[in-house]
């Protein structure tokens, strides 16, 4: 199929360089000509493992181009991919598909034939049709589902093994009431073997938000579990491999420890919380989740604190990123983590295999490291990301607090605290 992605953020190049392994024609849409220039140098946008492999193994299934009008012309289905950042009310800003709509619109009216519009943004409940719709036909002059196609199709890509959850999702997810646009994504999707979930519009919308709220919740129960268990010198994870062994429950993201980061789960439970109390329901449990997941990386200092007096003190820190194998340290634990040490007066060490250029803009005024081994010579060491380099470290002899279970570390250091174990 020919297909049209619109942005080129962190969706929509993995989507787009997995559809053109899948065999499909793709058109990268973007207004940032940059970033159309890394791709067609073979280089993706983002960092995520495999990703450049397949851009370069399928760079003649792939052009770019900054004009909507000509990528639709020249494509049957039409997938949006672009950003939905936060307001700082929490809700989400629509800015950029707003703007997407309104050229994609001006685009489909010069379109003969039936298009596909899909949006692939998280996207709040409604937004796809009294949002994204009213524009499109406003703009066409043309009517969804009689003149052209409209559904949600959300994503559950995983940074770090985004190209791993594409080719292996456990569902795909269908939002249209259009029989011809459910046709489309079938098609598109048909090689993958997964099984199709067939809703309507709203409902594939919500979908997505509870599947993050419920993940992020399950994390912060393990959490607040964690912290009790911790208190009565019990291992949470020994814990939750009993409890995850319920086939009712499973034993996936229980993994305590500092909290959740990234640019999904905060972004996307402080989205569903506005939304709730925009309709008069009040969001307990999702106000409770971001309340444990706020509060965990003071518990780590005060781990520290039981060992050391901070003040004056040389603190390593050993990972920056929201998690291993990505350079994005959005809503990262290590960011409150190093603001206290520094309002507590602690002289900072830090190291990351690759988030360290992101986190200078951010502190450009702390030390980085040129190997974890510098970090190992601090008086204390905080491990706030599990980089798989960091279980080949050498431990002996230091003050470990750790905030997410790197085993070396337990075994081999002399003073260790593990943050709910
Ligand atoms: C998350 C969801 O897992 C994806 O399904 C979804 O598509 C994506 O958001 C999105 O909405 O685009 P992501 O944020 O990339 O994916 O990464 P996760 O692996 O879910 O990790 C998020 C945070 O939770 C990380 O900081 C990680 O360290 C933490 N985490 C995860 C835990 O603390 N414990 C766990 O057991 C699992």
């Amino acid at each position: 199929m020919k297909i049209s992605i619109i942005g080129t953020g962190y969706v929509g190049s993995v989507t787009g360089i997995c559809l053109a392994e899948m065999g499909h024609q793709i058109h990268f849409v973007d207004i940032d000509q940059a970033k159309l220039d890394m791709i067609n140098s073979g280089r993706s946008p983002v960092f995520e493992p495999d990703l450049d492999d397949l851009l370069l193994k399928n760079r003649e299934r792939i052009t770019t181009t900054t004009d909507i009008a000509k990528a639709i012309r020249q494509t049957t289905l039409t997938i949006i991919c672009v950003g939905t950042p936060q307001n700082p009310d929490g809700s989400s800003d629509l800015r950029f598909i707003i703007d997407a709509a309104h050229s994609l619109g001006k685009g489909l009216k010069k379109d003969q034939k039936y298009h596909t519009v899909i949006v692939k943004s998280t996207v709040l409940p409604g937004t796809t049709s009294t949002v994204v719709q009213p524009i499109l036909e406003k703009e066409s002059g043309k009517l969804a589902i009689k003149d052209f196609g409209i559904g949600s199709n959300p994503e559950f890509l995983k940074e770090g093994s985004a190209v791993h959850d594409f080719f292996h999702t456990d569902r795909i997810v269908i939002g249209t009431n259009d029989p011809k646009t459910k046709d489309a994504l079938k098609a598109l999707y048909k090689s993958l073997h997964a099984p199709f979930f067939n809703t309507d519009i709203k409902t594939a919308e919500m979908i997505k938000y509870v599947s993050n709220a419920f993940l992020a919740t399950k994390i912060s129960f393990a959490n607040e579990i964690g912290n009790l268990c911790k208190l009565n010198e019990i291992n949470s994870y020994e814990v939750f491999r009993g409890v995850g062994m319920d086939s009712r429950i499973n034993p996936h993201f229980f993994r305590s420890g500092i909290g959740f980061g990234g640019s999904c789960f905060p972004k996307d439970i402080r989205a569903l919380i506005s939304f709730s109390e925009s309709k008069g329901v009040e969001p307990r449990i999702l106000k409770a989740v971001i309340r444990t997941n706020d509060e965990q990386p003071q518990k780590l200092i005060a781990l520290l604190k039981k060992h050391l007096d901070i003040k004056g003190k040389k603190i390593g820190i050993l990972g920056l990123s929201f998690k291993p194998d990505s350079d994005d340290i959005r809503e990262s634990r290590a960011i409150p983590i190093v603001l206290t040490l520094l309002h507590e007066g602690a002289e900072i060490i830090v190291y990351d295999p690759m988030a360290m250029p992101a986190f200078k803009n951010l502190f450009p005024g702390i030390s980085y490291a040129r190997s974890s081994d510098d970090v190992l010579k601090s008086d204390a060491i905080m491990i706030i990301t599990e980089w798989q380099e960091f279980s080949n470290l050498n431990y002996t002899g230091k003050l470990v607090i750790d905030g997410r279970k790197v085993n070396k570390a337990g075994r081999e250091a002399t003073i260790y605290e593990g943050i709910c174990w």
